[in-house]
Order: C-alpha cells, then structure tokens, then sequence
C-alpha cells in the first residue's frame, strides 16, 4: 500500500480570466519509509502539490489517497474530516519554522501532542525525548527567539513528527539555515523515513540537499515531468 496516492491531480485557482492553472493532472505515489525530493521553478506548483497532499488546499479534479484513505475525487470526499485526518496522519515542515514564540520549545512539541489527547505529563515526557533525539536535551526551556536557526527549525521537525505521522511534508525545510544545518536536517530526515517507516516528501530549491533521496519528481508548469 502506498502512504501517499496522487492521480492526475489538476487544481485551478480562480475562475474565468484570472484563473491560474497550478498543477495539471500530477500524479505521485510514495510508498512507506520513502524519502523524496519535489523539484522546479518557483511558481511550478510544489506548493501547491504539497498542500493538497497535505489537506489543506483542494484539489479541483483527480484523486488523493492518503494511508489507504480516499480524501480527494472531483475535490473533498463528502463526510471526510480533514482536519482529523490532518492531525493523525500528517506532519508539516515548513521553511519558516513557524514555532509559537511564546511558548518553549518542549511547550511547542507539547501541544502537538496534547491535540492529540495525552495528558499533559505524557506529552512532556514524549516531548523531552524527541528533542533528546534531536540533540536538543539543553534547550528545552529556551523560547524560540533564544535558538539558532538549525536549532529552530530542529524544534519544529520535533513538532512534525511528536505523533509518528504515517506523510510528513516538508516545503523547503533547509532554505533558510545554513550547509550544515541544512544536511543535518535531511540526515535527520533520512532517518526518520527509515525508522518510523514514514513517507517524507521534500520540497526543495537546494542542489546541495538532493543526494541521499530515494526519488526525485521534478514540477514543470504545474506537470510531474520526470520521476527518476
Ligand atoms: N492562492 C492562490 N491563488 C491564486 N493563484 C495561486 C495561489 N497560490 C498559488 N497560486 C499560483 O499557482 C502557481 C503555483 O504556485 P505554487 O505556490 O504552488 O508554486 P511553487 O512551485 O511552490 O513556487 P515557489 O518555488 O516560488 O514556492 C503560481 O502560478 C502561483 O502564482
Ligand atoms: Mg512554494
């Protein structure tokens, strides 16, 4: 079974004149514990690609099956609880790290876990040890605005991946640290795609960061062009 199943996934936004054609019938499937790179231009609809995968962003035609579950088919299924299916199966990275300032950073891998209904003292003790895992044992009670940017964007990739999601999407989870943070965050990666068996699919503008995927799609004017 596949965790994530795109077919001929086209989303228009807009109507009439001003409508924009984003993506145009894309399709991708990646399996379990996959680990793999969204290449192109900017304004191809990587993002797009990803926010549909990622439930957020409906598809205009075609289909989306998310860990055997249908969401998508001529846009969203009836009775399909998305924001449910979002908490549960799904882990999002983003270039920014978007971590909420005014909590720490175990209080930010915490809520993501008491979204999900542990007590708060589980979600501590799962939260200390993620950011363990994560070389971060020390910063626990640092606010974001006190972390570096490796180590930020660490606390956020500790967020993603505090309930074991089955699909993280990460868009341009490297652009903005440096070489070294960069290729640590998908050493990570690579990891975690291998020991939680999840599918990690990347968006990324970063030449430095393609070696170590699994696969490489490349988006061209909102089409899947190559899948080597
Ligand atoms: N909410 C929106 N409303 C209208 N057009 C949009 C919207 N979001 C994206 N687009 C358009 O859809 C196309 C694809 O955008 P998308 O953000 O998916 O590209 P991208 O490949 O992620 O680009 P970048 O590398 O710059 O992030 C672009 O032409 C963009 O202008
Ligand atoms: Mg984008």
């Amino acid at each position: 079974m596949y965790a994530v199943e795109v077919e001929n996934l086209t989303k228009i936004y807009g109507k009439g004149e001003s409508a924009v054609t984003a993506l145009a019938d894309a399709s991708i499937q990646v399996k379990p514990g996959e680990l793999v790179a969204i290449l192109g231009p900017s304004g191809s609809g990587k993002t797009t690609l990803l926010t549909s995968i990622g439930l957020i962003n409906e598809p205009t035609h075609g289909t989306v099956v998310i860990d055997g579950t249908a969401v998508a088919d001529e846009g969203w299924l009836p009775g399909i609880d998305l924001k449910r299916l979002r908490r549960e199966k799904l882990g999002f990275i983003f270039q920014a790290h978007n971590l909420i300032p005014f909590l720490t950073a175990q209080e930010n891998v915490m809520i993501a876990l008491e979204i999900n209904h542990l007590t708060r003292s589980e979600a501590k003790t799962r939260a200390t040890e993620l950011l363990g895992a994560l070389n971060l044992g020390h910063r626990l009670n640092n606010y974001p605005s006190a972390l570096s940017g490796g180590e930020a964007q660490r606390v956020a990739i500790a967020r993603a991946l505090a309930n074991k999601p089955k699909v993280i999407l990460a868009d341009e989870p490297t652009a903005a640290l440096d070489t070294e943070n960069g290729k640590n965050v998908m050493i990570l990666l690579k990891k975690l795609a291998f020991e939680n068996h999840s599918a990690i699919l990347v968006v990324t503008h970063d030449h430095r960061m393609v070696e170590g995927f699994d696969r490489i799609f490349h988006v061209n004017d909102g089409r899947i062009t190559k899948d080597s």
